[in-house]
């Protein structure tokens, strides 16, 4: 099939096709993933917890997330590559600007950025720059420090509201796709109804627009964290690499992925 673009994501979204999105860190991973109807590939900062080991993702540098994003890129012909911009690689726009250049430039197709405030001016000052914005709202783990650990987050209504003003907020300023994580289903619908911009979700139930897992997870590899509720073992299920890919992606298409038992309901 013909190769993701930027624009065929909000397409897709009008069309009410799923998007099927899986973290990479690597060549061989990568090339499974896009030979086995993966959407979307996330060079994701959190291989500083699963590929370095860290406790958080603060570690990860620019060098890092580039290093894999070129390995990753070399393997993908169809699914389209977001890579994330490390802790506070993002803190200023002209910062955030030199390091999407370098992930860019490395093959990433979208450089993927946490949380709204101050980060809406960097969104807008990319998205004007024609680098293609994925934001990260709701449990973002850069955060881990002001939140005191990983939480779901939107639980009261004070939250719940401030994250839809968010989510409609980077939406205004250019994004083009939203990962939201770690929030109650109902909010995640309800923010998936008020933006014209695909909703990614991971821990956010199944009224988002697509789904996303990282690698480890998805395989049941025991990382040393603790895991979460909405992690599914399709390695169990799929029986293979290969088998586990196209499990994930039929599930989040026909929509039995997530289920209530792999969400959050409040
Ligand atoms: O770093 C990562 O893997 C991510 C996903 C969990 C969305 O940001
Ligand atoms: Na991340």
């Amino acid at each position: 099939s013909k190769p993701w673009t930027v624009p065929g994501l909000a397409d897709a979204k009008r069309e009410g096709r799923k998007l099927v999105m899986l973290t990479a860190y690597d060549n061989s991973f990568a090339r499974a993933m896009d030979a086995n109807g993966v959407d979307l590939v996330l060079v994701g900062d959190s291989l500083g917890m699963v590929v370095q080991g860290h406790d958080s993702t603060l570690p990860v540098s620019v060098d890092d997330i580039v290093y894999h994003t070129a390995a990753v890129a070399r393997g993908l012909s169809r699914a389209l590559l977001v890579a994330d911009l490390p802790f506070q690689s993002d803190a200023t726009p002209e910062r955030a600007l030199q390091a999407s250049i370098a992930l860019l430039q490395a093959g990433a197709e979208m450089v993927k950025l946490e949380g709204a405030g101050h980060k809406l001016e960097v969104i807008r000052f990319l998205a004007e720059r024609d680098i293609p914005v994925c934001s990260h709202l709701g449990l973002t783990p850069q955060s881990v420090l002001k939140f005191g650990g990983y939480k779901v987050q939107g639980r009261d209504d004070a939250a719940a509201a401030q994250l839809l003003a968010d989510a409609q907020a980077v939406a205004e300023a250019g994004a083009s796709l939203l990962v939201l994580e770690c929030v109650p289903s109902p909010l995640a619908t309800r923010v998936t109804a008020a933006i014209a911009i695909p909703t990614i979700g991971i821990g956010a139930g199944p009224g988002c627009d697509g789904q996303v897992l990282v690698l480890h997870d998805f395989l049941g590899i025991d990382s040393g964290h603790r895991r979460p509720k909405f992690v599914k073992d399709f390695l169990a299920e799929g029986g293979s690499i290969a088998g586990a890919i196209r499990a994930y992606a039929q599930a989040v298409r026909d929509g039995s992925f997530p289920d209530a038992s792999h969400s959050y309901s409040s």
